[in-house]
């Protein structure tokens, strides 16, 4: 066991079968350090919320429904020393803590929709005693964990579905347990359909510029002993002609009213390609990734991450010191390169603005 850099934050590694990314122990977040994998499997516990939010920033926990659970997570580690505090103390923290975490990552929906529900607590709840309010978050917040659970299994079920037997399927990203508080989302359809008995085969994108699906998807897919092959995102057009691509699949990190769907910077380039080559282009998540107050994808704010991340990726300089950089960390699928939206409340069609509609309500 080694101590880290935080006051309270210790790290291990271990070697286990399940991959467990985010889960509250006592009174404290241990997480899996996702910059580390493949070659480490590092776990890094701590009681401070400035570790937390640092862990969030560096995509050590990342992924749209993971990072509402450890927003959810984070509420609790921003209040804990306040228990004994008078109730407007602790009301202070609390609010400052929602907003600290809200000030994180800006794009994925369920950050925010995690952090409404612990202040839906707080509304519900202002008469209690410090004590039993705390309480009260901790129940919400493992609730959101194990929702999110359940909800890749739906959205496992729900679009298994769609996959046929001996099918090839383009992902990009990480959408599998990494990501979630469960299977996956895009990647629990492909488990979902290999636990059925169908043989699959997938096609990773690296995804540039972090390489989630080189260093997370391929490391998951390789685990659960499904046949992934990864390939750089600029191959993805010949893999589909020359691989016979039945599908693409990606999930999202906010979707608008009308369906367009942020996810991963390149996710756009795939849905023109499945168009161009007449294949289905699907996307999956949970309806907490869904924002109807967005009338379309145009709202949606896209973070923009730092130039190093691009121009000085893993510790090694690869462009000219002082180059400009462009580095937006999603894009926008606009709603009608997309196939269907495969949530846990079932597989949703176009037109999407009536399709979510229903489901929302
Ligand atoms: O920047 P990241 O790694 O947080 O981006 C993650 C993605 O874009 C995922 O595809 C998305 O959050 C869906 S995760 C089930």
């Amino acid at each position: 066991m080694q101590v880290g850099s935080g006051a309270d934050l210790c790290c291990f590694s271990e070697n286990k079968m399940m991959i467990q990314p985010i889960e509250w122990k006592n009174g404290e977040v241990r997480f899996l350090d996702q910059k580390k994998l493949p070659e480490e499997e590092h776990y890094c516990q701590t009681g401070n919320l400035a570790d937390l939010e640092e862990a969030i920033l560096k995509l050590k926990i990342r992924g749209a429904p993971l990072l509402g659970i450890a927003a959810a997570y984070g509420v609790l580690l921003g209040v804990r020393d306040f228990q004994t505090a008078p109730s407007e103390v602790f009301l202070k923290k609390f609010n400052e803590t929602c907003a600290r975490l809200a000030r994180t990552r800006p794009t994925a929906k369920n950050l925010f929709w995690a952090l409404e529900r612990m202040k839906e607590v707080v509304r519900l709840n202002s008469k209690d005693d410090v004590p039993t309010l705390f309480e009260k978050l901790v129940r919400e917040a493992l609730a959101v964990h194990e929702e999110d659970r359940q909800m890749c299994d739906a959205i496992g079920k729900f679009g298994a579905e769609l996959i046929p037997e001996s099918a090839v399927i383009l992902t990009h990203c990480n959408t599998g347990a990494l990501a979630t508080g469960g299977i996956g989302t895009a990647q629990g359809i492909i488990t979902t359909a290999h636990a059925q008995g169908k043989t699959i085969s997938v096609f990773a994108d690296e995804t540039r510029p972090l390489l989630q699906g080189a260093r997370l998807t391929a490391w998951e897919l390789q685990r659960a002993g499904i046949n992934v092959t990864l390939i750089t995102d600029s191959t993805a057009a010949w893999t589909i002609r020359t691989k016979k691509v039945h599908c693409i699949i990606t999930g999202a990190d906010r979707i608008a009213a009308n369906g367009d769907s942020a996810n991963k910077i390149g996710t756009y380039n795939l849905a023109v390609l499945a168009k161009e080559h007449s294949i289905p282009f699907y996307i999956a998540a949970p309806v907490s990734t869904i924002d109807t107050t967005l009338t379309t994808g145009e709202e949606i704010v896209i973070e923009e991450r730092g130039s190093e991340e691009v121009a000085e990726g893993f510790g090694r300089r690869t462009a000219p010191k002082d180059i400009k950089v462009f580095s937006p960390a999603f894009d926008v699928t606009p709603h009608e390169l997309i196939t269907a939206l495969v949530t846990d409340k079932g597989i949703l069609r176009p037109p999407f603005f009536q399709s979510i509609q229903s489901v929302m309500r």
